[in-house]
């Protein structure tokens, strides 16, 4: 349940079977301080927020995308966790699986149509269906990308590959099988960037990401009355493999600190719930919609 932590008085470091009163029900819950060992029961059943569904996760080996992987699946989703990077992406796939949940790493370039060809073919061969997208692989490239009168044509290429071509592929191979099974969930992943000219030394991404929240519009109003509804999260600055590079430095890690209203950077913890919401049916009448979780940085 949501808001069961904020029902059980106290917490506890090991779990702990308790009775709690919940709305007009009594049900026994196991609490524990984190979250990801939480289950609840109600005469027996789990009560979980993606179960049945199966969820193709792309840049799952770290990140956001790890974090929410690992979230879908112990929400009883069955997750198929793509990236380049093998070692963690199984390695994440182990520890889940090693817990009894249902996962399964797929080496996928996104940038490639073939490999996310094979990449939903393997999805499908194995649960028959596809219900989320947590469409996420992208890249940023400090240094190379740069301002319109420095960037190269080759990184321009492979930050759109990656960023705009990698989510086509797997939107449109998620929208054939979302429109078989009669709906699903699209979750792309914009950026503050693609909204204001607020990183003008990233020509490329902030343009792939302008065109991720154009492709988040387009398709969930084509697609509105399949039952497919698609969305965007647009992270504001978060502490990820992805920003290691930029935030190495204190002093500019610091700036950055300050810049967020709320006074910290965001953690792919942050990202989370907010992911759950819009794959579970709990979203059921959200769709074209861009959900900032940034902090309020984009509200100033
Ligand atoms: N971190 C931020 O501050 C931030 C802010 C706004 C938006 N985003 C977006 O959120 C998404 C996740 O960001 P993150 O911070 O977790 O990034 P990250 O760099 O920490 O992780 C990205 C993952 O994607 C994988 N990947 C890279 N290229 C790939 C490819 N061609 N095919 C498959 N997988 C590939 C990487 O191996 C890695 O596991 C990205 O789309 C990013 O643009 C991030």
């Amino acid at each position: 349940m949501w808001l069961s932590k904020k029902n059980v008085i106290q917490f506890s470091e090991t779990p702990a079977i308790v009775d709690a009163n919940i709305g007009e029900k009594l049900i026994a819950v196991c609490i524990n301080s984190k979250l990801d060992e939480c289950e609840m029961e109600t005469n027996g059943t789990k009560l979980m927020r993606l179960s049945g569904k199966v969820a193709v996760v792309t840049g799952a080996a770290a990140g956001l995308g790890r974090a929410v992987a690992s979230r879908f699946a112990h929400e009883g989703a069955a997750v198929v966790a793509a990236d380049i990077n093998v070692q963690d992406g199984n390695a994440l796939c182990d520890q889940l699986r090693a817990k009894g949940l249902d996962a399964v790493f797929v080496k996928a370039d996104v940038s490639q149509e073939c490999e996310v060809n094979a990449l939903f073919d393997t999805a499908l061969a194995r649960y028959g269906r596809v219900d989320v997208l947590y469409n996420n692989a992208g890249v940023l490239l400090p240094g190379r990308d740069r301002s319109i009168d420095e960037i190269s044509t080759e990184t321009w290429d492979y930050v759109m590959g990656v960023n705009l071509r990698g989510s086509f592929f797997c939107a449109r191979r998620a929208m054939a099988a979302m429109l078989r099974n009669g709906g699903g969930s699209i979750i792309f992943l914009g950026s503050p960037t693609g909204l204001v000219g607020c990183a003008p030394e990233l020509t490329a991404y902030s343009t792939s990401k302008a065109a991720i929240m154009g492709l988040t519009r387009t398709m969930a109003v084509a697609h509105a009355r399949d039952n497919v509804r698609v969305n965007s999260i647009i992270p504001g600055t978060m502490d990820t493999p992805m920003n290691s590079y930029i935030l190495a430095d204190p002093a500019v890690r610091e700036r950055y600190r300050e810049a967020v209203p709320v006074g910290r950077l965001g953690t792919p913890k942050d990202v989370e719930g907010l992911a759950l919401f819009l794959a579970s049916d709990e979203s059921s009448y959200c769709t074209g919609g861009l959900y900032m979780c940034d902090g309020g940085l984009t509200a100033i």
